[in-house]
């Protein structure tokens, strides 16, 4: 049996990549059946329908309430009875209305290790820090999302990267991007194989 999966994506998309490649090599035993944005410009979009994946922009309209919006999102999600929704590159918080509506487990990847430096700009905080002394290692994560708890819940797979006052930003956020592909992907392999 192959795995379903539903990527929800607000970016770049880098990490949808990695996991398209690894379903279409067949190193992960599943499928991305779908591909959510709430970005009609994302680059994940134009990634899904360049793979041939459904590609669907569901934004939220102005005024509209989190968790209408977050209801509207789940029904779009559930119409694809994924076994699992992956948030890869997310980048609205989600609210009780969508977990508790959406009816498959829920995954995250977050930029940073169990319990450190929650919500957005992780790699630069964590560069930040190692720049003033403060830190030699950060990482990446992937957990299951049970709550609107913000990169919380239990962890899946993580893996610790080193880093240094020498790093460049860049050179760091390099580091942690590629870490968070195979992670993501290895973390779905335990999941789906
Ligand atoms: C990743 O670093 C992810 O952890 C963070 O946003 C980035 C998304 O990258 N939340 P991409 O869109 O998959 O390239």
């Amino acid at each position: 049996m192959t795995g379903r999966l539903v990527v929800l994506a607000s970016g770049t998309g880098t990490n949808l990549q990695a996991i398209m490649d690894a379903c279409s090599t067949n190193v992960l035993a599943a499928d991305v059946v779908a591909v959510i944005s709430n970005n009609g410009d994302a680059r994940a979009l134009q990634r899904a329908r360049d793979a041939g994946i459904e590609a669907v922009c569901l934004e939220k309209e102005q005024g509209e309430l989190r968790r209408d919006y977050d209801t509207r999102l789940a029904a779009c999600v559930a119409q694809y009875v994924p076994d699992y929704v992956v948030l890869a590159g997310w980048m609205l918080l989600l609210s009780a209305n969508f977990l508790d509506h959406v009816g498959s487990p829920v995954i995250n990847l977050h930029p940073a290790l169990p319990g450190e430096l929650p919500g957005v700009n992780s790699i630069e905080r964590a560069h930040a820090e190692a720049v003033l002394g403060e830190r030699v290692r950060s990482g990446a994560m992937v957990h299951f999302v049970p709550d609107e708890g913000v990169d919380t819940g239990p962890v899946i797979a993580s893996v610790e990267i080193a880093v240094s006052a020498q790093d460049s930003l860049e050179e760091f956020t390099k580091r942690v991007h590629e870490a968070e592909h195979k992670l993501l992907v290895d973390a779905l392999i335990q999941l789906c194989n």
